[in-house]
């Protein structure tokens, strides 16, 4: 069964964002498959700097859209990202290293991050974009 079953609930409207999110679901339900499968395997490592990769890249194109469209939340915004990139960041590192491995408790952990992060912080940006481009 998946980590996370993509919902509409999950769209905020623009487009490219959007695209991303379902991507991240995405790489987030590889990851967890591939840690059912074994916890330390080269497929896990390989997969986590997906994760790391991808987080990085989407963040940089939300931050993009939030200043091309002078959205006056951007610098908090990005603050919960760079916290999150150091968070996912530091894990990665761990598993690289063969320290810790990807357990339940990561995935659970990105899991809710992505969705609360989605429905409660990424969603405000978008009713700014609808609200600006509606006129
Ligand atoms: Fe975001």
């Amino acid at each position: 069964m998946a980590l996370i079953e993509w919902s509409d609930a999950l769209l905020i409207g623009v487009e490219e964002v959007d695209r991303q999110h379902r991507h991240l679901v995405e790489i987030l339900n590889r990851l967890h498959e591939a840690m059912q499968t074994g916890g330390k395997s080269r497929d896990v490592v390989r997969v986590m700097q997906d994760v790391v990769r991808y987080t990085k890249y989407h963040f940089e194109t939300e931050e993009r859209y939030m200043a091309a469209a002078g959205y006056p939340e951007l610098a908090a915004h990005r603050l919960k990202h760079r916290a999150m990139v150091a968070k996912v960041g530091a894990f990665s590192e761990e598993v690289l290293s063969g320290k810790s491995t990807v357990t339940m408790r990561l995935m659970t952990f990105l899991k809710e991050w992505l969705s609360r992060h989605i429905l409660e912080t990424d969603k405000r940006f978008g009713e700014y974009m609808a609200r600006k481009y509606a006129a």
